[in-house]
């Protein structure tokens, strides 16, 4: 797979507003959906991908324990292959999919996001993957169907952390039908050209970045469509705190921190925050889903 980012850029060159700009023409029509709306020298800045160190030690995944380097020191005991998705509910096809197969059938691009934690941390990441939109069609969405809800894998002996009641197991995740329909919306299966660490969420996880990352699940074992909102985890650990829809909304703060400012992993101890884009900076390509929602209401 190309390393079209580190290419003819190092992580440590600083991107000039001109380069930046040659790299989005150089992108477009390949993977350049993300960056189709991004204006500035800011911006330009702001996507610079974190390093792979940085990216797969800092890390999120409860089910290996809590502490951000946790994952990367446990998930290495998960076993990703065989790997088989479960996809079902108001599909056509609906079945137990081999992760390979599923595989051959995709196209694997690169894409250079954002990605924005509610707990007010981001990196950039450049992702492999192929649309969650490519998936659907190829199985078949019913009519009917109006969400997509997916699981992560639970499997005790290999998960240290579920052991806890952090959240209710397995970690599950929804979208609403247009969001995973979206072409920003992404199956991830690598980072950097490489296949996806497990602690990042191998084989197979979902990357939405127009929403916090706890959106993104992990470890994808099932995609069921649905007619009904489907239950999320952090959603249901506290709906006060998480709410189904979780865009990036610099105007909606958390119940107990900020949202205006984000601290970008990677810049030292005293670096400047930098200001949160409505929709992590995805406003054009998105913001029509939600035309007419008080999104203080539906945050
Ligand atoms: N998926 C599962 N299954 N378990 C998790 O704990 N954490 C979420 C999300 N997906 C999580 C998960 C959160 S809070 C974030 S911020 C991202 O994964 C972190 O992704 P990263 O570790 O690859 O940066």
């Amino acid at each position: 797979m190309a390393h079209r980012w580190q290419n003819d850029l190092t992580r440590d060159d600083v991107t000039p507003y001109g380069a930046f700009m040659n790299r989005r023409q150089l992108m477009a029509g390949m993977a350049g959906l993300g960056l189709a709306s991004i204006a500035g020298p800011a911006a330009a800045e702001d996507l610079k991908p974190n390093a792979w160190d940085e990216i797969t030690s800092y890390c999120n995944f409860y089910e290996f324990g809590t502490g951000k380097s946790d994952p990367a020191a446990n998930a290495g005991q998960m076993t990703t292959s065989p790997w088989k998705v479960e996809i079902d509910g108001l599909v056509d096809r609906p079945g137990t999919y081999d992760f390979q197969d599923i595989l051959s059938e995709m196209t694997i691009e690169e894409r250079i996001y954002r990605f924005r934690c509610v707990e007010a941390w981001s990196m950039v990441i450049p992702w492999n993957g192929f649309e969650l939109a490519d998936l659907l069609n190829m199985v078949g969405v019913k009519d009917g169907a109006k969400y997509v809800a997916f699981e992560t894998l639970l499997r005790p002996e290999e998960m240290p952390g579920v052991r806890y009641p952090t959240i209710e197991w397995p970690y599950r995740e929804g979208l609403r039908l247009d969001e995973a329909m979206n072409p920003l919306t992404l199956m991830a299966t690598g980072l950097y050209g490489k296949p996806l660490p497990n602690q990042n969420g191998a084989p197979l996880r979902l990357v939405v970045p127009w929403k916090y990352g706890f959106k993104s699940i992990k470890s994808i074992v099932r995609i069921t469509l649905t007619d009904k909102e489907p239950p999320a985890s952090w959603n249901m650990y506290s709906a006060r705190e998480y709410g189904f829809y979780s865009n990036v909304n610099p105007t909606v703060d958390h119940p107990r921190w900020s949202q205006a400012t984000e601290r970008k992993i990677g810049g030292g101890l005293f670096a400047k925050r930098i200001p949160t884009l409505m929709f992590n900076g995805y406003e054009s390509e998105v913001a029509g889903m939600y035309e007419g929602m008080d999104l203080s209401k539906y945050f």
